[in-house]
């Protein structure tokens, strides 16, 4: 609905140009490593790009080895696979390694995070979030393993930037000899601390995975990255992601293949991004903070994060309604409804408002057993009598817009729309 003419926004301007959620910002470095990939027609998935950026990512986050893919959801999808051939060993090329098996995931997150224990013929068990961090409940995964103890892999993600309660979610999986994926694709740069010393999401499972896709902290347009520290699963990775090609002078195929790696043009966007890293979440924080203070009056919270134990990378900022201000709103399957209320908002309206004055924020991702798709599947929570938090999170939040180019005053005006709607 377009809100432009509703009296409680009277003065304020539309945004010129938009104001992304999340867009791509390039700097000068990515033509040069680009550039420099053509004229010397290193242009396919081989080249000094791929090579640098697997050896400074490595570096960074601190892990031995990176291996450069198409995008996060190949780097999960073979992490997934990796993680279920080591478990229940190598499987016939027509049957998933997770077939028959219960694999417990965080359900508040992307879609690209669970559906390659699909794609592996596994049965994803969706784990409540808790409201601290937003993220995978240690209370439910505990209540998880007590209802199937036979699970032996955990895939766990950092929702927007903010890291997981890590320490009691390791503690609980290695007590049940249970991997971890570690679904850092929003996290880049985020840190946690485990124990006394601090250390970067992607380090946290036994295979983690990032994502270049173009609304990420740093992206390549595309792009995405397996971190380990076990050589020889990374080898096995960089052979599964370019079509398991054995050693031999013809096409030798033991093992099924994909079409997964990197393109070192792609590459060399990322390696012009790296050296901006820190500067992204500088002003992505920044952008944050300034929320925080200026929605300080209003009946919400910002995204919450444990600040003795994890730094964010602020990728997305986030608001959720108190529930005394929620005005009505019902979702439908891809419609909804809400009533204006005086002194109250919701976040379709919220979003509504931000649309008319050409600005972009989202719902929060919508829980995974929420979804038509997996609502057949098992969803732990960690009290068990109804509350969901997830559900709850989806009803009263939102993403805000969180572009690292806006302005501080531009971001003055979403403040300006978003307190509209509560007058
Ligand atoms: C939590 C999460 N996991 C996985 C992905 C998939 O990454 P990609 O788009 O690079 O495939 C994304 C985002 O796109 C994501 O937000």
């Amino acid at each position: 609905m377009d809100l432009k003419n509703d009296p409680r926004f009277a003065g304020i301007e539309p945004f010129e140009n938009k104001i992304w959620l999340s867009s791509p910002t390039m700097h000068s470095e990515e033509r040069r490593w680009v550039d420099e990939a053509i004229q010397t027609n290193w242009v396919s998935t081989v080249g000094a790009n791929i090579n640098e950026i697997e050896k400074q990512l490595a570096e960074f986050v601190g892990v031995k080895h990176a291996v450069a893919l198409s995008c996060g959801t190949a780097a999960l999808h073979l992490a997934i696979k990796l993680a279920g051939e080591k478990l229940y060993g190598q499987t016939r090329p027509n049957v998933g390694t997770l077939r028959g098996h219960k694999v417990f995931c965080s359900d508040c997150t992307f879609g690209a995070s669970v559906n390659p224990v699909a794609y592996e013929g596994g049965e994803a068990v969706f784990i409540d979030a808790e409201y601290d961090t937003w993220n995978m409940s240690p209370e439910a995964l505990e209540k998880a393993f007590a209802l199937y103890p036979d699970v032996r892999l955990v895939v766990i993600a950092h929702l927007y930037g903010t890291p997981g309660k890590m320490e009691a979610l390791k503690a609980i999986c290695d007590a049940h000899g249970a991997l971890i994926v570690e679904d850092a694709a929003e996290s880049l740069g985020a840190k946690y601390k485990l124990g006394d010393r601090w250390v970067e999401t992607g380090t946290l499972g036994s295979y983690n995975c990032i994502s270049f896709n173009g609304n990420k902290i740093i992206t390549g347009s595309s792009g995405g990255m397996f971190l380990t520290n076990s050589k020889e699963d990374a080898d096995k990775v960089r052979k599964w992601s370019t079509q398991s090609r054995e050693n031999a002078p013809w096409y030798q195929h033991e093992e099924i293949g994909y079409n997964y790696r990197m393109s070192n043009i792609i590459a060399g966007v990322v390696r012009g991004q790296i050296p901006h890293l820190e500067e992204h979440i500088a002003q992505k924080r920044a952008i944050w903070e300034r929320y925080e203070k200026g929605l300080a009056d209003l009946p919400v919270t910002m995204n919450p994060w444990d600040r003795e134990k994890s730094i964010p990378n602020f990728w997305l900022s986030c608001c959720m309604i108190d529930e005394s201000a929620m005005a009505p709103m019902v979702r439908g399957e891809q419609d909804f409804q809400y009533q204006t209320v005086p002194g109250k908002s919701s976040p379709q309206e919220i979003l509504d408002a931000l649309a008319s004055f050409n600005a972009e924020g989202r719902p929060i991702w919508k829980p995974m057993h929420m979804q038509p798709l997996y609502r057949t599947h098992p969803f732990i929570t960690a009290e068990g009598n109804g509350v969901d938090v997830g559900a709850d999170l989806f009803r009263r939040g939102l993403c805000l817009p969180s572009d690292n180019k806006m302005t501080p005053e531009q971001q003055d005006r979403v403040i300006e729309i978003i307190r509209s709607c509560f007058e």
